[in-house]
């Protein structure tokens, strides 16, 4: 048993799917996941970061390869890899369940049929941690969408996960927004969470990454220490190098 609780996250071999219509969205991909590391997934549009986070925990199944969640073929449990793993999707309108932030929060502990004294004790540790203890009587909906992450990483953390694997969890924030998400990310590091973050806006989450891998069309063409990956190039995949000196408001184009 000991042995068990020591293996990696996630251990990812040869992963594929292949869709009716001739799509290969996952191309065969290798990949190993620390339970201690923060790691970026970088990609463009389509290729396939969504894919493979809902291959990971077992709420898409795969073609042919395998995923290992702590030494064990996700498919054999995939409930509890869905308890130890908590998402936060692109989409964080997707992802709310209750009439209040409160009972959003509330929903995985309950469904864990944990006792009521436990539940209520884990909704204001979580409220607090994320900072939303003044909106708990407010509709999700009404929430911003900076709020709303933080409501889905709220829900993490009262559900007692280990690992978070996030899914552009900066896409539409504003820049206080983006403070929050990575605030919340930090907080998650310090408390011995793995966190993955699967997105193409490098430049918001990089220098908290230990490690960075490029996803391109299906597979992972690179990963390793950040600064090593970019520095062997990433624009051929589609993904900007972050490191930019702007001295004028000229030189902040995005154009080459
Ligand atoms: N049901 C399906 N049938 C065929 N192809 C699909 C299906 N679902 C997804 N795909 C394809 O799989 C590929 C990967 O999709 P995925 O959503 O994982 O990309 P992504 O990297 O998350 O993109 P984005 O940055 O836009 O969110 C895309 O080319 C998509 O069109
Ligand atoms: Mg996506």
């Amino acid at each position: 048993m000991a042995e068990r609780a020591a293996a990696r996250l996630f251990e990812i071999r040869g992963l594929r799917k292949l869709f009716p219509d001739g799509t290969e969205a996952l191309a065969g991909v290798d990949l190993d996941i620390e339970a201690d590391e923060c790691l970026v997934i970088a990609g463009s549009n389509g290729s396939g970061k969504t894919l493979l986070m809902r291959t990971l925990v077992g709420l898409t199944d795969s073609s042919e390869g395998s995923a290992l969640f702590r030494g064990v073929p996700v498919a054999k449990d995939p409930g509890a890899v869905r308890r130890a793993v908590g998402l936060v999707f692109q989409d964080a309108d997707a992802q709310l369940v209750g009439e209040t932030v409160e009972e959003d929060i509330a929903f995985g502990p309950r469904n864990l049929r944990l006792p009521q004294a436990e539940i209520t004790a884990r909704v204001a540790a979580a409220l607090e941690a994320v900072g939303l203890s003044d909106k708990r009587k407010a509709p999700p909906r009404r929430l911003s969408g900076g709020e709303k992450r933080r409501l889905a990483i709220a829900g993490v953390l009262a559900m007692g996960c280990e690992a978070i694997i996030m899914d552009e969890p900066f896409a539409n924030l504003d820049w206080p927004g983006v403070e929050q998400v990575l605030r919340a990310v930090s907080d998650l590091r310090s408390t011995g969470h793995a966190v993955v973050v699967l997105t193409h806006e490098l430049e918001k989450i990089l220098a908290h990454a230990d490690r960075l891998a490029i996803l391109d069309r299906g597979s992972i063409r690179d990963c390793g220490k950040p600064a090593e990956v970019l520095g062997r190039g990433v624009a051929a995949f589609g993904v900007r190098d972050p490191r930019q000196r702007y001295d004028s408001v000229e030189d902040c184009t995005w154009l080459e």
